[in-house]
């Protein structure tokens, strides 16, 4: 059975600045889904959760990817939810929705999607990954290392189905008048992959495909906010959905390289760098507007009927990365906005610094 798997998140208010969304604001987005979804049949099945002060609503349904139908029934339920926020107050309310009107599909609208069409296995299982207050680059290291590296993905080296590896389709995310895109694999482009893949803001991967079997395995959002309004409007706080076991990696070799906790781009303002902090679905955002955070929903789905999530950050191991990851956050914000503390003035998402020196630039007197 051919299901879609689709993924469309937006940041449409939050409580007590950028903090989570409302119960209420959660609800109404769920009971959209549901009305308008659901009970016509287009959508087989869904699930919502919230990371930091970002909605995810998860949708299985037969009708492809960039379907017109599905990505205006998510719109739809994030303006909902938007009338919700501005009744309660909630500190950026419809943040996320950047266009007046729905037209075609939500890419280049705001919300972050990836969706991918797949032949059901009987057994399927994937992993919904939701990040805040970071960029769609921040699953650039984590994700080659998963399909890409047999320091970290042992199926590389033990499973049979695996041998072949993986290929890598990259986007050029500075480019925006098209996707431009480059497929490469490995391991025979390994070295290629990584000379890329280092430069977060600008190359992401976008899809990644067994070169064993042809099957699509991850898809990653790879919207820039930035790029699209040319102005500061939040970060772009990337999904991801990723599937696991029997010719793809296991689940815990997707999520073993989360233990790192990277340094990306994000945090405060969308302006610093930070660690990447595992978290548990549906938690807050706090310190410093951050950490940088992503979590993770394992699910096992029949028919496009999805079972209740497994929350795969949601385990002793990761209490324990969570401190290394508060140290390492901790050991960059205490030099403030010096050198790599702050973002370069490309990525910085508020203007007011650039408008400070290009003020200070006419003050410079050349010394005879
Ligand atoms: C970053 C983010 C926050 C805000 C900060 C200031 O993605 O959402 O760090 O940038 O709280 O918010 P404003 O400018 O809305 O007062
Ligand atoms: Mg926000
Ligand atoms: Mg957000």
């Amino acid at each position: 059975m051919k299901i879609t798997v689709s993924v469309i998140k937006a940041d449409v208010g939050s409580i007590g600045g950028h903090i989570k969304p409302s119960q209420k604001l959660k609800e109404t987005v769920s009971n959209y889904i549901n009305e308008h979804g659901v009970k016509n049949k287009d959508v087989i099945d869904y699930r919502i959760s919230s990371t930091g002060d970002d909605i995810a609503i998860l949708m299985t349904h037969e009708k492809g990817t960039l379907n017109e139908k599905i990505h205006k029934l998510a719109w739809d339920a994030f303006v909902a939810g938007t009338e919700v926020a501005k009744e309660q107050g909630l500190y950026g309310a419809g943040q996320d929705l950047l266009k007046d009107a729905f037209s075609g599909n939500v890419k280049g609208m705001g919300p972050a999607v990836a969706e991918m069409e797949i032949e059901e296995r009987p057994n399927e299982c994937f992993i919904q990954f939701a990040a805040d207050k970071t960029d769609p680059g921040a699953y650039n290291l984590p994700f080659y290392l998963a399909f890409a590296d047999p320091m970290y993905c042992a199926g590389l080296i033990l499973s049979p189905k695996m041998g072949k590896g993986f290929k890598f389709v990259i986007m050029d995310v500075a480019h925006t008048e098209g996707d431009r895109v480059i497929e490469l694999s490995a391991p025979q482009n390994l070295y290629d992959i990584a000379s890329l893949l280092r430069d977060n803001q600008r190359f992401v991967i976008e899809h990644i495909y067994s070169n064993d079997t042809g099957e699509i395995a991850a898809s990653i959002s790879t919207t820039r906010l930035h790029n699209i309004a040319g102005k500061y409007t939040g970060k772009d706080d990337p999904v991801a959905l990723v599937r696991v076991q029997g010719s793809f990696p296991a689940t815990g070799e997707v999520l073993a390289p989360f233990s790192i906790g990277h340094y990306v781009a994000g945090f405060m303002r969308g302006s610093h760098t930070g660690p990447l902090m595992p978290v548990k679905a549906n938690s807050p955002i706090s310190y410093f507007d951050g950490p940088p955070v992503v979590s993770a929903q394992a699910f096992s789905m029949r028919n496009g009927k999805l079972t209740e999530p497994a929350d795969a950050f949601d385990q002793p191991f990761w209490d324990w990365v969570r401190d290394q990851v508060s140290q390492k956050a901790q050991d960059i914000r205490r030099q403030g906005f010096s050198g790599c503390a702050m973002l370069p003035y490309s990525e910085l998402e508020y203007g007011g610094i650039v408008e400070k020196m290009k003020k200070l630039d006419g003050k410079f007197k050349l010394r005879k």
